[in-house]
């Protein structure tokens, strides 16, 4: 019932950019992301930095997977992201990011704090 209601939340707050929700995504990001994903691209990771409404795969300062590069032209839009940080693998088979987010309310707060990202 919580997990309902705590997903429920996480898909309000996606909808409507809770600060707050962007928060709880800051601190996901902090422990799961930042490791690969630093403000500026390097070999672990391309930068995030304005990721929401980029082209996939789109930076010149990172050398892309043939798996994520296959999915070039598309855009992240919020589903794209969550379908990735879902499941790499399965949304670009080849990518080089080894794991996304598990559990949807920790995923759409990760999303929405992608989306203020700058
Ligand atoms: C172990 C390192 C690693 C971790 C941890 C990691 N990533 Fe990644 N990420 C990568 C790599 C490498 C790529 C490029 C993938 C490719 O080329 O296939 C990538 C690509 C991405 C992209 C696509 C960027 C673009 O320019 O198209 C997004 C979005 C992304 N990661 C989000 C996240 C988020 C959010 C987290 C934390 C939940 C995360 N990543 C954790 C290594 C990592």
């Amino acid at each position: 019932m919580t997990r309902r209601v705590l997903a429920i939340l996480a898909i309000a707050g996606l909808l409507t950019g809770s600060p707050a929700l962007a928060a709880d995504g800051a601190k996901t990001f902090q422990f799961q992301c930042k490791t690969c994903h630093a403000a500026k691209s390097s070999p672990m990771g391309p930068s995030l930095a304005g990721v929401a409404g980029r082209k996939i795969a789109s930076l010149g300062d990172f050398k892309y997977s043939a798996g994520l590069t296959a999915k070039a032209g598309a855009t992240w839009t919020d589903a794209n992201l969550d379908a990735y940080l879902t499941a790499p693998a399965k949304f670009a088979p080849g990518t080089k990011m080894p794991s996304g987010v598990a559990a949807p309310a920790d995923r759409a707060a990760v999303v929405a704090y992608l989306r203020g990202l700058k």
